[in-house]
């Protein structure tokens, strides 16, 4: 392992806005003299300040001690003009999102700072190669890409250009983890791994919204409730800025060609086109400030348990459906084998855990009427919501047996149009076919591609890691019928995934 930058090498930012003031923060906390460079002197003030208070805050809260968060806040030092950062051993930009900008800047480092000095940039979505390409050294530039809040997040990806030399890496590898950090390697491919592997949580929301699903309130907490994530993914769109979400899925789809994978959603393009661009505006998928309604989920009307429900093998929606009607004490049968492939019985309704097609067609196919289907969750044991579609040929009678039933063990349940893959379950597949495609492109390993995304977006499991616990057979099998039922590229299996299914691997072993 490469050793880290000594402590005692001077770390230098230019751009001291809301990510450099961050990054500023965290070197000087590890212990290194940090100067702070902006075009605009009047930010580099302020971001000093900012950190400075930072530092109070955390000694007031008692997370740094007194003397410590004085000795940081005395590391913090203004630079005036790119000459004055000639003695650093690491200079890391953070100025505005620009290639001919971010180029400049580096040339005229170059020009000053000694043969060791490592230059990173923290750009999100421009090519570290195209940033390095008109250096002496081109190999002495990588990314460094922190995520916002800096200070709290604690992601870093280290991106190689094509010719960025693997020491610099290595170093800046081994400096984040002095820095407290999680470092996350990966080649400098579009989106790099957080932004790219992302996409597809957006793009099906969008999709799902598109296509009459539901609405934003009852897709967000079906995403929260049954997926386990943090925040649904239009409240959590409306935080991020609609703008700046659609200028990042617009970047990731033009930089591959316009795959249809990353194709940019017609709803996103109205919202951001009528100035409706999220919390910031006032509004997007949601309306904020006072008196604005708060967002309520739509779920089912309770219906009976029906009598003598069968829950058939120990699948996991199964065996939780189990457990939860059990621990309340209510009457159910159990039986080993299910007749093809159903979770449950109720009432003249069968339930089924989603494969990627409508119940519509699966009703067909299998001559059984009164088909549901049910939508992945993170945890069957302790999810309070279920999302489910119900085939047009079934009766009402039999849907509300089967709601009944979910009803009963404890779930709100919420209807969806009939979707092919419903919700939750379309969507960790796609954030799973991204993530082996990454992968399989060799932008990073497994374990980056599940780190990232849990650190870097905060997502209750890594996608692959996720995949595994579904069954890749399974991921394979709801992709494919996506594809089929929409006839579209976007859905087309990554061959790292198809590879695991026919040699019966998995992505953690
Ligand atoms: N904001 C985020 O969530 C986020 C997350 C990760 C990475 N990034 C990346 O970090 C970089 C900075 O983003 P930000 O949100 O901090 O922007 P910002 O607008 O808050 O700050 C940019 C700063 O750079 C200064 N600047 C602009 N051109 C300059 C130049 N030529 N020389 C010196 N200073 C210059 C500006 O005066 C400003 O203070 C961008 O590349 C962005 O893509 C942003």
């Amino acid at each position: 392992m490469q050793p880290a930058l000594a402590s005692d090498r001077v770390v230098a930012i230019a751009g001291a806005g809301a990510m450099g003031s961050g990054i500023a923060q965290v070197a000087a906390a590890a212990g290194h003299r940090v100067q702070l460079f902006d075009a605009n002197a009047s930010a580099v003030a302020q971001a000093i300040a900012g950190v400075q208070a930072a530092f109070e805050q955390l000694a007031a809260k008692g997370k740094l001690d007194a003397a410590a968060a004085h000795a940081a806040q005395a590391r913090l030092l203004p630079a005036t003009t790119v000459n004055d950062l000639a003695g650093s051993g690491l200079v890391i930009e953070a100025i505005v999102e620009d290639l001919a900008a971010k180029q400049q800047l580096f040339r005229d480092l170059e020009a000053r700072v000694s043969p060791d000095c490592l230059l990173a940039s923290n750009t999100s979505s421009l090519s570290i190669t195209a940033i390095a390409a008109g250096l002496k050294s081109p190999a002495r530039l990588a990314g460094l890409h922190f995520f916002n809040p800096a200070p709290r997040m604690p992601l870093v990806e280290v991106i190689s250009g094509l010719i960025t030399d693997p020491e610099v890496t290595g170093t800046l590898h081994s400096t984040m983890l002095a820095w407290g950090k999680t470092p996350v390697m990966a080649r400098s491919t579009p989106g790099f791994i957080v932004n790219r592997i992302a996409r597809p949580y957006y793009g099906e929301a969008l999709r799902l919204l598109l296509e009459g699903a539901s609405d934003s309130a009852t897709l967000d907490a079906i995403f929260r409730e049954a997926g386990g994530f943090r925040l649904g993914p239009f409240e959590l769109m409306d935080l991020i800025g609609l703008d700046v979400n659609l200028a990042v899925s617009k970047s990731v789809w033009s930089a591959f060609s316009n795959d249809p994978r990353y194709a940019p959603s017609l709803i996103q393009e109205e919202l951001v086109a009528a100035g409706f661009l999220g919390r910031k505006s006032g509004r997007g998928f949601y309306t904020y400030g006072e008196g604005a309604p708060v967002p309520q989920a739509n779920s089912l009307p309770t219906q009976a348990l029906p009598a003598s429900p069968l829950v058939f093998a120990d699948a996991p929606l199964a065996s939780a459906l189990s457990k939860r009607l059990q621990a309340r004490g209510l009457p159910f049968q159990h039986a080993d084998t299910s007749p093809d492939g159903r979770v449950a019985e109720a009432g003249g309704a069968a339930l089924y855990l989603t494969d990627g097609r409508s119940a519509t067609e699966r009703a067909a196919r299998k001559g059984v009427a009164n088909t549901l289907i049910v939508d992945l969750a993170l945890d069957y044991d302790s999810a309070t919501r279920l999302a489910i579609a119900a085939a047009q040929q079934c009766s009402p009678a039999a849907l509300a047996a089967g709601v009944g039933l979910l009803q009963a063990a404890g779930f709100a349940v919420s209807r969806l149009a009939d979707v092919p893959g419903l919700a939750v379950m379309r969507t960790v597949c796609m954030l799973a076919n991204e993530g082996a495609e990454a992968v399989y492109q060799q932008v990073c390993d497994v374990p980056a591609v599940d780190q990232a995304m849990r650190l870097g977006t905060n997502y209750p499991r890594g996608p692959l890691a996720w995949a595994d616990q579904i069954g890749l057979k399974q991921v394979r099998r709801v992709l494919g019928n996506l594809a089929r039922s929409y006839g579209e590229d976007r859905y087309r299996i990554s061959p790292l995934l198809a590879h695991k299914v026919f040699s019966r691997t998995r992505f953690h072993a």
